[in-house]
């Protein structure tokens, strides 16, 4: 009997792991019966765009937490997929931070070229799993949405590719219930300018809150004010946007931070990060980490150590996005395949996180970061036929990149990098970032 694998989701990570079977495939491996259940009704996960919030057309929770105008937040280069490059999909090399819309052309353009679209069971939401220890497989739960059929199949493995930025973490502040103003967290964030002319909070201190207040900022907000639980941003900031410290409480529409100063605004953004959530697995198959390089309970970062059947994809906080996930979904597969031993020794899966762990603490900083988590898509890809690239060379683009932030937050966009696939020089865009208000794919494409 062939063996039968089932992919929860078709974002870039799912997406990574059918072609890396495709892959194998085209060069005379045989393969096992692969499905990939999506719950949207096409693919690419979160750079698939929707102007829904809440819930979609299905009831089902939206699963999208990107927004209109959205561009890359780091280089291209640092992502491209290293079998597939921006040059061949585009016919040309492109400037180096493209917007939503010519990203998902790509990430589309490698898995059409593959021909996996018939391996994907669309509009199909996983409800339940469940491991067999006598029959050794999983019985999956799956709700057909379009003929509204939920039914159960069995398959051997079952790798999670369900991403970790779509459920929202939702802090509340006293005074909240009162505020007469929109609260939105950044999950539900669409078009910055609903926000024009508004005096605007945005909390937390990371890429959302960087970029989303950089959005309202580009199409006209009053003013921005950010506030920081921990560490500040940083940047030099435009004239209008002021960076707090933490906020203790709004009184009215007036917040009052911890350091007694006080602002009155006229929308909150909560730009407060995500939950690694995942309510179709019970409790022995579900993974529970903070997002962090080095995630809790992952063999090599993606076999669940408690199960080593169960695999888990992109489950990092990350610096590395495609390139990374491509390195996991090669790994996984050629677990599967029985090219590459996992230890059954749960005290060396352990050993091995702990490593892991201890590595990503033994150093501060986020140059370290970005080193240590280009090591480990080093480590994934030495042991697969992933095409091996300059993962050193990526790690410079995104050193490049942050001074180019340091320099100016509002313009580190206009800068260029080289590819680290094809040794090409991007062009520079035709227009700086700040007044670049048409983000469609062939406003971008005219260089
Ligand atoms: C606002 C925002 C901007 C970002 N910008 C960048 C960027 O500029 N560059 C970059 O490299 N990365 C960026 N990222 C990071 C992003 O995580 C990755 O680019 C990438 O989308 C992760 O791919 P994934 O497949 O792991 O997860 P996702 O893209 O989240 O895809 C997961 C898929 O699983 C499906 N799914 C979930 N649950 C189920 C279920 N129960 N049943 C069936 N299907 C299910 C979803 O519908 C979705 O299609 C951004 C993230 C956010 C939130
Ligand atoms: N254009 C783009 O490409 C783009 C845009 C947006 C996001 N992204 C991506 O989306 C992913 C998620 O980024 P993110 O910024 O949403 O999440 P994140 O990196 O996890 O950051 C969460 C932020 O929320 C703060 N926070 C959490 N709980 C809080 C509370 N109770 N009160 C105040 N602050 C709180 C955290 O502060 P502490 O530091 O104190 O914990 C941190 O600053 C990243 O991969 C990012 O690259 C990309």
């Amino acid at each position: 009997m062939t063996k039968r694998i089932a992919i929860i989701g078709a974002g870039p990570s799912g997406l990574a792991q059918l072609r890396a079977f495709q892959s194998a495939a085209q060069k005379g491996a045989e393969i096992p019966e692969i499905v990939c259940f999506e719950k949207q009704s096409n693919w690419g996960g979160l750079w698939n765009y929707t102007w829904r919030t809440g819930v979609d057309e299905n009831g089902e929770p939206v699963h999208g937490s990107m927004y209109r105008y959205l561009w890359t937040n780091g280089p291209k280069e640092g992502l491209e997929f290293a079998d597939y490059s921006f040059e061949e999909h585009f016919g040309k090399q492109i400037a180096s931070y493209p917007p939503r819309a010519v990203m998902f052309d790509y990430i589309e353009g490698r898995v059409v070229k593959a021909g996996v679209r018939d391996w994907i069971r669309f509009s199909s939401v996983i409800r339940w799993v469940e491991y067999d220890d006598e029959a050794g497989d999983f019985t999956v739960t799956v709700h057909d949405l379009a003929k509204d059929h939920v039914y159960k199949e069995r398959f051997d493995h079952v790798i999670v590719a369900s991403g970790h930025f779509s459920s929202p973490n939702v802090p509340e502040y006293p005074g909240f219930e009162t505020f007469a103003g929109r609260i939105v967290h950044a999950r539900d964030f669409r078009d910055a300018r609903e926000f024009e002319g508004q005096d605007v909070l945005v909390v937390g201190s990371s890429y959302s809150a960087e970029d989303i207040g950089s959005q309202c900022w580009k199409y006209g907000a009053k003013s921005i004010t950010s506030c920081y639980r921990t560490a500040p941003m940083g940047f030099k900031w435009p004239d209008n946007w002021e960076e707090k410290c933490a906020m203790e409480k709004l009184v009215g529409k007036t917040v009052h931070f911890v350091d007694g100063t006080t602002r009155k605004v006229d929308a909150i953004i909560l730009c407060t990060g995500y939950k690694h959530y995942f309510p179709f697995l019970p409790d022995d198959l579900r993974l529970k980490t903070a997002n962090r390089l080095a995630t809790a309970d992952l063999y090599k970062g993606v076999v669940y150590v408690h199960n080593t059947k169960l695999f888990y994809l992109g489950m990092q906080d990350q610096w590395f996005t495609f390139n990374m996930f491509d390195a996991q979904a090669w790994y996984v597969r050629d677990i599967i395949l029985g090219r590459i031993a996992v230890p059954q020794d749960k005290a060396a899966l352990l050993a091995d996180v702990a490593a892991r762990v201890a590595g990503e603490e033994a150093e501060e900083g986020d140059k370290y970061a970005i080193k240590y988590q280009g090591e480990y898509v080093k480590e994934l890809i030495a042991e697969t036929d992933y095409p091996s690239f300059d993962v050193d060379g990526a790690c410079a683009a995104f050193y490049e990149w942050k001074d180019h932030k340091k320099q100016d937050i509002m313009g580190f966009r206009n800068q260029r990098y080289k590819s680290v696939i094809t040794g090409t020089m991007a062009p520079s865009h035709h227009t700086p970032w700040n007044t670049a208000l048409d983000d469609s794919m062939a406003a971008y494409l005219q260089n």
